[in-house]
């Protein structure tokens, strides 16, 4: 039975789709079979993001309405063999989705997947109760930004009241040079406001998505190993401006 794993914040643009489907790849990656679904049925772009959208034939809401099975709905990634998209609602995005219904495509295919990442829409309204309600743990995507840290501390309140086997929180955009001279919240401390186990830190980079080996990819490396093994490792973010080269970076910066 597959693990089904929901990424979720409270604010929007943190990088949830971003988290989702870096993460089901390197996942993949490792061997499992996996499925990236797109819960958010408003922005659906997990076809876009994994540059799959040109091959998707069907979605959710032709698995729900019976014009296919959801194995005939996956879009298997040509890079990641081991990925498998299913689009949102393309065919009908003003669709009525229950969460009963949702939740029962997705148990469909756990007999045959390890794991199941579903991308969830901003906000906590019905889009977010059926992304939750589908899942057996979460994931909360949060920036170093108070504001975003706010956002991510009333949803963790509000998955409190489900069932969840487990909770724990990826912070996305951490500058290392922002993080040595203080001008951001450091992990420990978003770890501390929230209460939460930080399962990895990913560094602001503006890399093309699912790209070769940057510090994005070592990040969701680890991030991957993370949450497949006991092992906890963090990405260092400020290894790029420590010693003498990073010193000068730094310095470059006015930080
Ligand atoms: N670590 C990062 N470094 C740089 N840009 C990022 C990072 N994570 C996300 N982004 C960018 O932020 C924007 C919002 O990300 P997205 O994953 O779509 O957020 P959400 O799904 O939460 O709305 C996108 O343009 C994405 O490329
Ligand atoms: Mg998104």
């Amino acid at each position: 039975m597959a693990r089904k794993i929901v990424v979720t914040s409270g604010k929007g643009g943190v990088g949830k789709t971003t988290v989702a489907a870096n993460l089901a790849a390197q996942v993949s990656l490792r061997g499992a079979r996996t499925v990236l679904c797109d819960a958010d049925f408003g922005l659906n772009n997990a076809d876009v993001v994994t540059g799959v959208e040109n091959a998707v034939v069907y979605d959710v809401v032709d698995v729900i309405e019976g014009r296919c099975r959801a194995k005939q709905a996956l879009v298997k990634h040509p890079k990641f063999t081991n990925l498998h998209i299913l689009s949102s609602a393309h065919s009908a995005p003003e669709r009525y989705i229950s969460p009963q219904a949702f939740k029962l495509v997705l148990e469909s295919l756990s007999p045959n997947f390890d794991f199941v990442f579903i991308d969830c829409p901003a906000g906590i309204d019905e889009g977010f109760h059926r992304a939750i309600a589908a899942a057996e743990e979460a994931i909360v995507v949060t920036t170093p930004q108070i504001s975003a840290v706010r956002d991510a501390d009333k949803v963790i309140t509000v998955l409190k009241s489900y069932e969840l086997e487990s909770v724990s929180v990826v912070i996305n955009r951490v500058r290392g040079d922002m993080l040595l001279s203080g001008a951001i919240l450091s992990p420990e401390e978003i770890a501390e406001i929230l209460k939460t186990p930080v399962l990895g830190i990913l560094p602001e980079e503006d890399e093309v998505l699912l790209s070769e080996m940057t510090d994005k990819t070592k990040a969701f490396r680890l991030l991957a190993l993370n949450l497949t093994t006991e092992k906890k490792k963090m990405f260092d973010v400020t290894k790029k401006y420590t010693g003498f080269v990073g010193g000068l970076r730094r310095f470059f910066r006015g930080i």
